[in-house]
């Protein structure tokens, strides 16, 4: 079929294979450029279709030639339609692995269950004994309690007050004025229970006692702070209470696992366009002042380049691994300079429909946006007849 984008609100009901396939192959090749990296060789990593996720799996294995296992939550296709993206991503990737000669397995399924676990465990124990890393990477508004059964529901609420500010539809360009009624009810134990510690912990725990985890295991999950502009809806809402959680969490996990010498750490990432970050509200607009702004200065990154620096110069470099005064590794730190910040908060004042798209890289956020679908790539025919029918070939 001929696949083209076919965009509601800030998904895409469509993507492609091919396109995804350029996508994962431009991020192995970034890796292959910048050289090995002494990293683990046997690696979980959770949420690992996408995003993050995704170039944490590509960082390991084509970095360290490590092998792979892949959790993540994906619908796959049905002639006629087109799988989500991260399908497409992780049949690439998988390819691409077993070309190279890597193993890489996946298991697509609601890594929040305890049937995800179990298979995850099992598979683990069949073919790579232990694992060295876990990556938790897991973006979702909604996760099913293993044990209550209860559906919790993550919402993007500011505390307390009502929050007014400018946005931008980045489809449009436009930019007006919105105003975020503040959470009401469970919201925040809601977010906190989707997006907080608890699963990742559930996760490692699982994993420790059923001796899975090699001695001196390493676990690293992503959290986001930002700049007083988005701290409403983010750090200080109820997404950064979820946050909040996952960082405490980091020091309950590295506790209980102390006895093989292991540790958990947060890495706190930079704001970029995924999937889970063009939904919350207000963010666009700051992303694509703050692209405008990095890539002027030649200091931007995507998530491979966060990834790869997370890796060499965070994690697997002689020395202790750099924290901040909370525990948590910073590879925000170029988004997050003052200079940086200031030009942000000039820009944010002065933007409007008429100049963002000059004085913003509203071009940059979109055609961002289009990759994260396989839309928009060099090298690929969008006009040449595609068979949506890939399979992952690890997922029978
Ligand atoms: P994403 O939406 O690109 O990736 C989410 C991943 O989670 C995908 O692999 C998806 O399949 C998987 N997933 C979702 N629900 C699942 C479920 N129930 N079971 C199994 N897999 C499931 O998200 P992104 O942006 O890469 O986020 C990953 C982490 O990084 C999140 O914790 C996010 O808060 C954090 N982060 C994101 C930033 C951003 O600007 N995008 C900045 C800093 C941190």
């Amino acid at each position: 079929m001929i696949i083209e984008p076919r965009m509601r609100g800030f998904i895409c009901l469509t993507s492609h294979p091919t396109g995804c396939e350029q996508n994962v192959k431009n991020q192995i090749e970034y890796i292959k450029s910048k050289g090995p990296i002494e990293g683990a060789k046997k690696v979980l990593v959770i949420g690992a279709s996408t995003g993050f996720g995704l170039a944490s799996r590509i960082t390991s294995a084509f970095g360290s030639d490590a092998a792979t296992i892949g959790v993540f939550f994906e619908k796959p296709p049905v002639d006629g339609k087109t799988a989500s993206p991260g399908w497409y991503n992780s049949a690439a990737f998988e390819k691409e692995a077993n070309n190279a000669g890597l193993y890489a397995k996946s298991i697509n399924g609601d890594a929040f269950s305890n049937e995800v676990k179990q298979q995850t465990i099992d598979l683990i124990k069949a073919d790579l004994g232990q694992v060295d890393l876990i990556i938790y990477s897991l973006a979702s508004p909604v996760r099913q309690h293993p044990v209550t059964g209860v559906l919790h529901r993550s919402v993007l609420k500011p505390i307390g007050n009502a929050f007014t500010n400018k946005t931008v539809d980045f489809h449009s360009g436009k930019v007006s004025e919105i105003t975020i009624e503040p959470c009401s009810g469970d919201d925040i134990e809601n977010t906190i229970a989707v997006m907080g510690g608890e699963d990742w912990a559930m996760w490692i725990d699982a994993l420790k006692d059923a001796n899975l985890l090699v001695e001196g295991a390493t676990t690293v999950a992503y959290s986001y702070i930002g700049p007083s502009l988005t701290e409403a809806v983010y750090r200080k809402g109820t997404i950064g209470r979820a946050k909040d959680d996952l960082e405490a969490t980091a020091f309950a996990i590295s506790d209980r696992l102390a006895s093989i010498k292991g540790k958990a750490y947060v890495s706190v990432n930079k704001a970029l366009v995924t999937q889970a970050s063009s939904a919350i509200p207000v963010i666009p607009l700051y992303i694509s002042l703050l692209y405008k702004i990095m890539k002027e200065e030649g200091i931007h990154e995507g998530c491979i380049e966060q990834i790869q620096r997370l890796y060499q110069q965070r994690l697997y470099t002689n020395d202790a691994v750099p924290t901040d005064e909370k525990g948590r590794i910073r590879i925000d730190d170029l988004e997050m300079r003052e200079d940086v910040q200031a030009k942000v908060a000039k820009l944010w004042l002065e933007a409007t429909t008429e100049n963002l798209s000059e004085i913003g890289d509203l071009e940059g956020y979109r055609s961002d946006f289009h990759h994260l679908f396989g839309f928009g790539f060099d090298g690929v025919d969008y006009k040449a007849d595609t068979n949506e029918l890939v399979d992952v070939p690890s997922i029978k």
